[in-house]
């Protein structure tokens, strides 16, 4: 099996109950899902039909109360919490919905924080995290404390985060819920560009337009997934209608290329 065909997901029944008596009620009611290595998967549906709570079911945050749950063949449930979060930290790049960040350190020490687990040294962690932060636009934000910035701005400040130990299976809860349109496509060519280079992406997002960008769209309703659609074949991403920002940039090169294309058709 060549690594593009592997499992790196593996839901069989997947059951997360909330409350107690009455109040009782299924966030996730049976879910079956496989991911291969490479996929780009949207993930849509009304709100409170349990996508955050499959995302910490993947991100091994919460336990399922049944079923099972096989991260690159491994059975979770048999994994230590120490052995969790080693992976956690190696391996997985969480944007959560509501950013998460710690209001106690700058904007820097934040993006910096997955890197204190991978025992790199401070100042190699700050250049790091600085680096992140300037593919997002943030280089004057750098020792800004979080209630200093936006909600754009603390949702690219989280991105910046998730991707700065270079994860091979990126969770990202809405990371574009708060951004107008131009930054959401700063986000999502970032996003498409490590799916080219062969990361795993799940995306939870209410915006139809952005799912565009995935090689596969999910849609949930009350705990399941109700319809499960592959778009295109991995790593070929189809641009959105609105033409994002580096796109745009490089128009002149475009027009050079179709000229080129012509070239060929006219001598051959
Ligand atoms: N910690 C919790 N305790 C009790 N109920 C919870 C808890 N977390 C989630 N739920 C419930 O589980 C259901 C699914 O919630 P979830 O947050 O996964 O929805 P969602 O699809 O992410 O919604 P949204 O689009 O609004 O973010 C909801 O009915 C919610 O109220
Ligand atoms: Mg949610």
């Amino acid at each position: 099996m060549t690594r593009a065909n592997k499992n790196v997901i593996q839901l069989k029944g997947l059951v997360k109950r909330y409350g107690l008596g009455a109040s009782e009620h299924n966030a996730l009611d049976g879910v079956d899902l496989e991911v291969r290595n490479g996929e780009f998967i949207a993930i849509m549906g009304p709100s409170g039909c349990g996508k955050t709570t499959l995302l910490n079911m993947l991100a091994m945050l919460d336990v399922a109360d049944e079923g099972d749950y096989y991260l690159d063949d491994q059975e979770v449930e048999r994994l230590s919490s120490a052995q969790r979060a080693h992976i956690r930290s190696r391996q997985i790049g969480i944007v959560f919905q509501n950013f998460n960040l710690i209001e106690r350190l700058t904007v820097i020490e934040n993006v910096a924080l997955p890197l204190t687990y991978h025992h790199v040294a401070r100042l190699k962690r700050l250049e790091a995290a600085s680096e992140a932060l300037k593919s997002f636009q943030l280089s004057e934000r750098e020792y800004y404390m979080p209630w200093q910035l936006s909600g754009g701005q603390m949702q690219r400040v989280a991105i910046a985060r998730a991707l700065v130990n270079k994860p091979s299976l990126i969770l990202a809860d809405e990371p574009t819920g708060n951004l107008d349109s131009r930054s959401s496509h700063v986000i999502m060519e970032e996003l498409s560009e490590l799916h080219k280079r062969g990361n795993t992406i799940i995306m939870v997002t209410h915006n139809p337009n952005l799912t565009s960008y995935a090689s596969r769209v999910i849609e949930m309703l009350d705990g399941k997934i109700a319809l499960d659609k592959k778009l295109q074949s991995d790593r070929v991403v189809k641009k959105p209608k609105t033409e994002p920002r580096k796109a745009r940039r490089s128009k002149a090169s475009t027009k050079k290329r179709s000229r080129g294309k012509k070239k060929e058709k006219d001598n051959a």
